[in-house]
């Protein structure tokens, strides 16, 4: 049996390293390639280069491909779609594909009442639309966004992440009424969920008056944040304090939604029904396409043409994503997050007995972090975690860092990784960790 990754001489190899000189010279500085091993194929768990090289992906292209790259269905419904037509603009003369990806959102996301939903191109502008939305609803304008949150990078969703470099340094100023406030943090604050609710909500109430909040922001596990799952209660209790004083709870599902937590969609670990609900990332097997959800009481009221955009729900992206939902359906894709979480854990949980180093191992699902504190002050390890995830590169399994101060490092495999190379990724990153840490 072929034994992955499967890596000849140094990476990046030579004709990678040709292309990184063509990407220096071509390619704003401001692009980064955390690992310039440039693809040329790929598929469920494994990435192959231009020198053949063939990397263990324990990323997604950051919690994208969560039905594998180059998923068989995807490519078919792709393909069908992109000889028939590539665009029309759904807003100016529509198709089918735009209608039924509404209905499976619709249908898949949480919440026991009637919802309509509205498509976009990336995260960010779902992000940016469901603001519009709340505030046009509401006639408010506040905007409630947590600590460690990561909404995107444009000027609105810039005010909304929390991160200044490489995120928002310099690109000020940004959009004005949204306030960052303490979110739950279990490994940091030691809160139980409705102690540290009742922080945020006594924030709000003094320092923006419920009046006043058209939306609370809220990610149910936070993504480039590091992982961090809000303690039972906590997501709750803004949940009802949101309706409590007319406001609209939005979940920001687009790095956990998609089977990616073992569940269609993280707020329902929770047990929440946000009013609207963003999604993108695992939406369509690596096609760009968004989307706001939400309560039809609320996505009607908009006028007509007030939602859109040239390129918004595209037929090939849609025909992608209805391939994409229908393949988590049919292969259940929530039980293969939940088989993936527990193989992860086994290795990371016995890592952290041998390295003390390792604050805390937390997630849910197929989304599951690792967070590095020193022993003796409980500073975050940020040169340490760069250092491991550079060895683990040069070992050709790709991991990705996150969390504020880069001391976190996060697995989001594909949900349809086989088992035994998801093994040799974990053991070759465990090998990297001690090999860092030394002891
Ligand atoms: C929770 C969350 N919201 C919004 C975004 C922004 O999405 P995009 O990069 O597609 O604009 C991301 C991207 O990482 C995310 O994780």
């Amino acid at each position: 049996m072929t034994q992955y990754p499967m890596v000849s001489g140094e990476l990046p190899g030579s004709k990678s390293n040709q292309l990184q000189l063509r990407k220096v010279a071509a390619v704003s500085n401001g692009v980064g390639t955390v690992f310039p091993s440039y693809i040329q194929s790929a598929s469920d768990g494994l990435l192959v280069d231009v020198d053949g090289n063939h990397l263990i992906d324990l990323g997604s292209g950051i919690g994208v491909t969560g039905v594998g790259n180059a998923n068989s269905a995807v490519v078919q419904a792709v393909t069908e779609q992109v000889s028939k037509f590539t665009h029309t603009a759904f807003a100016v003369t529509p198709y089918e594909p735009y209608i039924r990806v509404c209905e499976l959102l619709n249908e898949l996301t949480p919440g026991s009442f009637e919802k309509k939903s509205a498509l976009f191109n990336s995260g960010a502008e779902a992000v940016e639309n469901a603001v519009k939305i709340a505030r046009y609803v509401t006639k408010r304008q506040a905007i409630v966004v947590l600590e460690y949150g990561y909404h995107g990078r444009t000027n609105l969703t810039m005010a909304m992440t929390a991160k200044s470099m490489p995120f928002k340094h310099g690109f000020g100023p940004f959009a004005p009424e949204v306030y960052r406030l303490p979110t739950s943090n279990p490994l940091i604050d030691g809160l139980s969920g409705s102690d540290a609710a009742e922080l945020t909500i006594g924030r709000i109430e003094k320092e923006i008056g419920g009046a006043n909040l058209a939306a609370i922001v809220v990610e149910p596990v936070q993504g480039e944040g590091g992982f961090i799952v809000p303690a039972a209660g906590f997501l709750k209790a803004l949940a009802e304090f949101s309706k409590k004083v007319g406001a609209i709870l939005i979940a920001d599902e687009i790095q956990s939604g998609f089977c990616r937590t073992g569940e269609w969609f993280a707020s329902e670990h929770h047990g929440i029904e946000p009013d609207l609900i963003t999604t993108a990332k695992g939406i369509a097997g690596g096609m760009p396409l968004s989307a706001v959800t939400g309560r039809a009481e609320i996505m009607d009221q908009i006028h007509p043409g007030g939602l859109g955009g040239t390129y918004t729900g595209n037929p090939v992206a849609c025909a992608a994503a209805i391939a994409a939902m229908e393949w988590m359906v049919t292969q259940d894709a929530n039980q293969m997050a939940k088989d993936i979480e527990k193989t992860i854990k086994s290795v990371l949980n016995k890592l952290a007995i041998q390295h003390p180093e390792i604050a805390e191992v937390r997630g849910m699902g197929a989304m599951v972090a690792i967070e590095f504190l020193s022993t003796s002050d409980r500073k975050p390890m940020a040169a340490e975690v760069s250092k491991i995830a550079a060895s683990c590169h040069k070992a050709g399994v790709v991991v990705l860092t996150s969390g504020m101060h880069g001391n976190v490092i996060r697995f989001l495999p594909p949900l349809s990784i086989p088992t035994d190379i998801l093994a040799s990724g974990l053991e070759i990153f465990a090998e990297k960790v001690t090999e860092v840490l030394g002891n």
